[in-house]
């Protein structure tokens, strides 16, 4: 049933209405145990949901809703391998890729074998590129999911990456990235993966183009040796000239590929071992997401809180803020992931909603974020919610670092709730604002995985709720066709037919 026409809307919407006078101070005094029902974990993260606008009465509210809407029965057809991706007749079974050898029956024992015989082959080439000494530069040429998540994973567990190789990362058409990149390697000591689910992404096919040609133009032959395509499209790397290939599936969506092949330049970086570490924490988000009650389930609970903030609260926007400098590239990652997944205006069958979906995602890592835009959180007119990750343990040996670190995390969140009343003016501060608190102990492969595999689940339950397809990006298509004839014009200078502003953009930098 469509979400807006169940009764746990309707008591939603009239149980927001007390919410104008809610306030998080007041909440804790009146309710000792809001931190205890408060704080759900899963395997490898905990949370600390008590400093949001909620209360017990709307996570039941919310716990219904998702049973009205059926978001368990959604849930298990993933799991059993339906094609839940109805506008491109897919599965969804990126979570196939993280199980262990052998542990399905069925109609799923045929995929996960082959999950397993592609998965062996892969790691085993990682572990012949980590050997390699003369290979010291790997460079990742992919956008959007073939680029943000192996790139945010390899920043962010860079404390267990082998010395002695680079990696570099090269997603735009802008000629200035790959030329920056280029400047720097020698052929000889070069591999370059051509990462892209669909070998026909202008970007990356441009680069790949681009790389081949430097590589040739340095002498290099081995085409072979230097280059690897990493694609459900063999054909086409073929068709480049790419022989040495590694393949996945139409089920693994780009957003959702880390997993794959697409994660070679990870599993270059952290070992064969470390690899299927990530891959075994988030088996274990797999499981707890699968197996625990509604209210246990923390991606349940988040996807829930994001429902009720977007749809009732009617905040427009989550700023993520991961206390770890090595999480910078996690907010890039995770728009991707939640707004491509959940920025949809159309139900499952394409009628158009009347509510609201995705919220903008931002954000940058803490401290940082605290001397620029946290000013805005704090005295701002919109109230956005924060969601802090800390890691417990760092793998650097200066605890003052990591005390303050920590120490800033904690006061932030705070900060917002508490607020500054007794101060007038300039430096007052309402308070009454909401942040969740994610910590893990340490971040590792095992946590790593578990912690994209609870954002993945959880963008699942939102999009559940709100009946859309998580699992297609059709609004990305109009601006590559336009794209692909703006280009003609800007060679031709023909501007037959465009619009005003269109047409003396057009005219303006050919000029
Ligand atoms: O244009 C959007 C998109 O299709 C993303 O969904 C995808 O992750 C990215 O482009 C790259 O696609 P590919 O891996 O096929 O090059």
């Amino acid at each position: 049933m469509r979400c807006d026409q169940t009764a746990a809307w309707k008591a939603l919407i009239a149980h927001a209405d007390t919410f104008k006078s809610f306030d998080l101070r007041s909440a804790f005094e009146q309710d000792l145990e809001r931190f205890q029902s408060l704080s759900p974990s899963a395997p490898h993260v905990w949370a600390d949901l008590s400093k949001n606008h909620t209360d017990t009465v709307t996570e039941a509210l919310l716990i219904e809703l998702a049973r009205q809407t059926g978001l368990e029965a959604h849930r298990d057809a993933m799991f059993r391998g339906e094609p839940i991706n109805n506008t491109e007749d897919r599965a969804v079974m990126h979570w196939l890729l993280r199980q262990p050898e052998g542990t399905l029956s069925g109609a799923l024992a045929a995929p996960l074998k082959q999950v397993h015989d592609t998965l062996k082959p892969l790691l085993a080439f990682a572990e012949q590129v980590r050997a390699h000494t003369q290979i010291t530069d790997v460079v990742n040429i992919g956008i959007g999911g073939s680029d943000l998540g192996p790139q945010m994973a390899v920043l962010a567990l860079q404390d267990f990456a082998m010395p002695g190789k680079r990696f570099h990362f090269v997603s735009n058409v802008d000629g200035h990235e790959l030329a920056g990149v280029l400047k720097v390697l020698k052929a000889e000591n070069t591999l370059f993966l051509i990462a892209s689910k669909t070998f026909t992404t202008t970007e990356t096919m441009t680069n790949a183009r681009s790389a081949l040609a430097w590589f040739r133009a340095q002498g290099g032959t081995d085409v072979a040796r230097h280059f690897v395509a990493l694609t459900t499209n063999v054909a086409a790397a073929a068709e480049m000239g790419i022989t040495t290939t590694f393949g996945f599936w139409d089920w693994v969506g780009g957003r959702y590929s880390l997993w794959s092949a697409i994660g070679l330049p990870l599993a270059i970086a952290i070992g064969a071992q470390g690899f299927r570490d990530l891959l075994a924490g988030a088996h274990a988000m797999d499981q707890h997401f699968q197996t625990a009650t509604m209210e246990n389930n923390l991606p349940v609970r988040l996807g829930l809180l994001d429902v009720w903030y977007r749809n009732f609260l009617n905040y427009t926007s989550r700023s993520v803020a991961p206390y770890h400098s090595a999480l910078r590239r996690w907010p890039a990652y995770l728009q991707q992931l939640e707004m491509e997944s959940n920025g949809k205006r159309v139900d499952r069958n394409g009628h158009a909603l009347t509510y609201d979906t995705s919220p903008v995602l931002w954000g940058e890592p803490g401290t940082n974020g605290q001397h620029a835009y946290f000013q805005m959180l704090h005295q701002g007119t919109d109230v956005v919610p924060v969601e802090f990750i800390a890691v417990k343990k760092p793998t650097h040996n200066m605890a003052d670092h990591h005390e303050l670190l920590l120490a800033n995390a904690i006061a932030q969140a705070q900060a917002l709730m508490l607020g500054q009343a007794d101060e007038g003016g300039h430096k007052h501060f309402a308070g009454n604002r909401p942040s969740t608190f994610l910590l893990v102990d340490e971040l590792s492969p095992t946590s790593l995985g578990a912690l994209i595999a609870m954002q993945e689940h959880r963008v699942f339950v939102s999009g559940s709720v709100w009946g859309i397809n998580s699992f297609d990006q059709w609004g990305v298509e109009l601006g590559k066709v336009l794209a692909k004839d703006i280009h003609v014009r800007i060679a031709t200078g023909d501007v037959d037919g465009l619009d005003a502003s269109t047409a003396a953009l057009v005219a303006r930098v050919r000029g």
